[in-house]
């Protein structure tokens, strides 16, 4: 097999409670990548449609996942890859991610598969490393296990696999602006108090279980930010009034998705997910945000051969 083209999703790193820890991968938005082999060792990044990215291949998301590959590949072999971006960097659903993961599974795909998930996993993180100054691997995580990840520790990588409650379904809201994860980073304070830590964690815990028990009103429950959300919200355009109305709207929980500005709800079942949206737009209409909206399944497979 001499080329592939893949579908790499979107994700929402963090989900309230696991900040750095959760992600889960959705479903309809993502980029697709062309990857070819070619005569020439390395990597080549030959065309990006949709964004204004960087085409060297050192500084661009997917061409130093792909690199990262090759480095512990140690054979002579080269690659061209031709991004089509359909997820908007800055928008806080893992566009940097996409990118990373879905070149490397596309190049191990052309080599014959020599790499496991997890190992694909530790590449896609370099990608995200450029990105945004920090290796963190909860949006790539999803994209290449599909579902829903926690990622017990980066060193050793350790990451698990969740149960995904088949009917629950991802709203997203993305208000027309920028913020870049290390920026949103940079806002984050590095002392806790206790107190803010076991809340954290006993909301952690429990969303993990309410996820395996698929027990809908656990979720509910447990789908609250002592930390990170009080913090970066400010970044965020009208983030609690979008919080109240999508859970007046019947949302079960709704949180900053990754580092923003995207916001997230989550719903069970389609139906509320839809009228969830609505309510959520209603905000933005309200005060003259202009916003792109989305309503996703949860996706299991992650990125696929297309
Ligand atoms: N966990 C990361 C953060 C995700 O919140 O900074 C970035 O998408």
């Amino acid at each position: 097999m001499k080329k592939v083209s893949v579908f790499a999703p979107a994700s929402v790193a963090n989900i309230s409670c696991g900040f750095d820890v959760l992600g889960l991968c959705l479903d309809n938005v993502g980029d697709t990548l062309h990857i070819e082999k070619s005569a020439t060792p390395g990597i080549r990044i030959t065309e990006i449609i949709g964004q204004k990215l960087p085409l060297e291949t050192e500084k661009n998301v997917a061409g130093v996942a792909a690199l990262a590959l090759l480095k512990d590949y140690g054979q002579n072999v080269g690659f061209t890859i031709k991004l089509e971006k359909g997820i908007k960097p800055g928008s806080g659903i893992g566009s940097s991610a996409a990118s990373a993961a879905g070149a490397v599974v596309g190049i191990n795909h052309l080599l014959s598969n020599p790499y496991s998930k997890s190992e694909l996993i530790s590449f896609a993180m370099e990608g995200e490393r450029i990105a945004c100054g920090s290796a963190h691997a909860d949006n790539v995580s999803p994209v290449i296990l599909g579902g829903f990840t926690l990622v017990r520790s980066l060193d050793p990588l350790d990451v698990i696999r969740l149960n995904t409650p088949l009917e629950l379904v991802a709203t997203i809201i993305h208000p027309e602006i920028e913020v870049k994860t290390a920026d949103a980073r940079a806002v984050l304070l590095d002392k806790l108090h206790l107190k803010q830590a076991v809340a954290q964690t006993a909301n952690l815990g429990a969303l993990v279980t309410g996820l395996f028990k698929e027990d809908y009103e656990l979720i509910r429950r447990s789908l609250v930010d002592h930390i990170v959300e009080p913090v970066r919200s400010v970044l965020i355009p009208g983030f609690q009034q979008l919080k109240d109305n999508a859970n007046a709207a019947g949302a079960l929980g709704t949180g900053i998705s990754g580092s923003g500005p995207s916001v997230f709800a989550l719903s069970k079942g389609m139906e509320t997910a839809h009228n969830v949206a609505k309510a959520m737009e209603e905000v933005y209409q309200k005060i003259g945000v202009p916003y792109e909206t989305h309503i996703s399944i949860i996706n299991n497979e992650g990125v696929k051969i297309v």
